[in-house]
C-alpha cells in the first residue's frame, strides 16, 4: 500500500480511507466490507467489468447513468426503489462505486433508507478521490438549481485506488484538480507553489498524482474534523463555490464543476484584488496559472448579470447579502458580505471585459 490509511474522525464515528496500488488488492479488500448491494457508474461498469468481477460479480448491481439530471430526487428515487426491491434493511451495506455524481445520489439514499445505512465508497474520478469522498455532505439538483438539497452522511469506509485516473479523459482529470487547487490555496501557505511547481516539473498523468490526492485529504480532513457540519471553518471550502454553481447554472453544466470552481476562484480572487485583500502580485501568479491550466471553451457569450443572477439562492447569503468567501493569500481565506451590489457588478463586468482567460474562452463562437 502506497499510503497508510487516513482515519476520519466525524460525528457518526471514525471512517478509515484506505489506498490500494492496483485493483486485484482494492477488490481482495473491499469484499470483506460484506456489501449486499452494488451501484456502480456505467463508465466504470463499461471499462472495468473484468477487473472489479470479484467485487461486483455477485452482488446485485444498480448502474447509473452519472449527469447532474440524474443527481435529483427522480434519481435517488429510482436507487431507494432499487433498495426497496431488494429488502435492503439496516444490516445492508452499499457499495458505491463511481464519481462525485454517483457519490451524492448513494449518499442520500443511504441517509434516508431506514433512517440511515451503511454505505462504503470507491471513488473512480480525480474529484472524487480527492475531495468529495471525505466530509460527509451530499446535495442533490432541485427545482433547476444546483445542490439545493442535502443531508450529511459519513461512509463507513473509502478505498482509494489511484489507477482508476488512467481512464480518465484531460477534462475530467483538469475538473479534478479544480478541487485540488482549492484545497492546496486552502491548506499551508507553501502548498499551493508546491502544487504549481509539481505539475509544471511532472505534469498530472505522474506518480506525484497520488500525492496531490493524499495532500489534498489531509487538508480537508483538519477542515471537516474542525467543523463537520459547516458553522464555522469548512465554509472556508466553498472558496470558488459562489460564482462557479453560477457558471455551472448559467451553461447548464457544459462547465464540468472542478473547472468551473478554478474559474470560480480566479474571479473572486479578482473580487478580493479589488476589496484591496489580495495583492496584485499574489492575485497575476495565481491567474496566470489558472488561465494556463483551466482554459476552457464554450459556445455563448455570459453577461455579468448572468453571474450574479444564480448566486442569489447561494446558501451562504443571509438576508439577501451575498457572502463570498475571499483571499487574502495562499492559506488564508476569509468569508465576508458583499453589500453593495453595483460594487459587485462593477467588478464583474470589469472582470468580464478584461484580458482574462473567461473572455478569451468562453465567449467565443
Ligand atoms: N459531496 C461532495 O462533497 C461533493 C464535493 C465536490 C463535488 N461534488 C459533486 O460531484 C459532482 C462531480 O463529480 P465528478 O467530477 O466525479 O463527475 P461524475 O461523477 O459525473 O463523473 C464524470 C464522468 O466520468 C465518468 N467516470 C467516472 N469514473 C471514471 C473513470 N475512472 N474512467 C472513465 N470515466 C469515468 C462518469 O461516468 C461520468 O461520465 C458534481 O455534481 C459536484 O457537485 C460533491
Ligand atoms: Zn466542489
Amino acid at each position: 500500500m502506497m499510503f497508510s490509511p487516513i482515519v476520519i474522525r466525524s460525528n457518526r464515528g471514525e471512517y478509515p480511507v484506505n489506498f490500494y496500488d492496483d485493483f486485484e488488492l482494492l477488490c481482495e479488500a473491499t469484499l470483506d466490507s460484506k456489501a449486499t448491494i452494488v451501484v456502480l457508474d456505467e463508465s466504470i461498469q463499461r471499462i472495468y467489468e473484468k477487473r472489479l468481477e470479484p467485487l461486483v460479480g455477485s452482488a446485485e448491481t444498480f448502474v447509473i447513468h452519472s449527469s447532474e439530471s440524474e443527481k435529483t430526487l427522480d434519481g435517488c428515487t429510482r436507487l431507494l426503489e432499487h433498495m426497496a426491491a431488494r429488502n435492503a434493511n439496516r444490516d445492508t451495506v452499499v457499495l458505491a462505486i463511481g464519481g462525485g455524481v454517483l457519490q451524492d445520489i448513494v449518499t442520500f439514499a443511504a441517509h434516508v433508507y431506514f433512517r440511515g445505512i451503511a454505505w462504503h465508497f470507491v471513488p473512480t474520478t480525480l474529484l472524487a478521490m480527492a475531495d468529495s469522498c471525505i466530509g460527509a455532505k451530499a446535495s442533490i439538483n432541485f427545482s433547476g438549481f444546483k445542490n439545493q438539497l442535502g443531508v450529511y452522511h459519513s461512509p463507513s469506509m473509502v478505498s482509494i485506488c489511484v489507477a482508476f485516473t488512467k481512464s480518465l479523459d484531460d477534462t475530467a482529470l483538469l475538473s479534478g484538480l479544480g478541487e485540488i487547487v482549492k484545497l492546496h490555496l486552502a491548506g499551508p501557505e507553501t502548498a499551493f507553489d508546491e502544487l504549481v511547481e509539481t505539475i509544471a516539473n511532472r505534469g498530472l498523468r505522474s506518480p506525484e498524482l497520488s500525492k496531490m490526492v493524499y495532500r489534498s485529504l489531509r487538508i480537508k480532513q483538519g477542515y471537516i474534523e474542525q467543523d463537520e457540519f459547516d458553522n464555522g471553518v469548512r465554509r472556508h471550502l466553498n472558496y470558488g463555490h459562489t460564482f462557479g454553481h453560477a457558471l455551472e447554472s448559467i451553461t447548464d453544466h457544459a462547465v464540468p464543476h472542478g473547472i468551473a470552481i478554478a474559474i470560480g476562484m480566479d474571479l473572486v480572487n479578482y473580487i478580493s484584488l479589488k476589496r484591496g485583500l489580495l495583492s496584485s502580485s499574489i492575485y497575476r501568479r495565481i491567474h496566470e496559472f489558472l488561465a494556463r491550466t483551466f482554459a476552457f471553451s464554450i459556445r455563448g457569450e455570459i453577461r455579468p448579470e448572468d453571474w450574479i443572477a444564480p448566486t442569489k439562492r447561494d446558501k451562504k447569503s443571509k438576508d439577501g447579502k451575498l457572502r463570498l468567501v475571499l483571499l487574502r493569500k495562499p492559506g488564508e481565506l476569509e468569508l465576508v458580505e458583499q453589500e453593495n451590489a453595483s460594487e459587485l457588478f462593477l467588478w464583474v463586468s470589469e472582470y468580464c471585459n478584461s484580458q482574462m482567460f473567461l473572455r478569451t474562452k468562453i465567449q467565443i463562437n
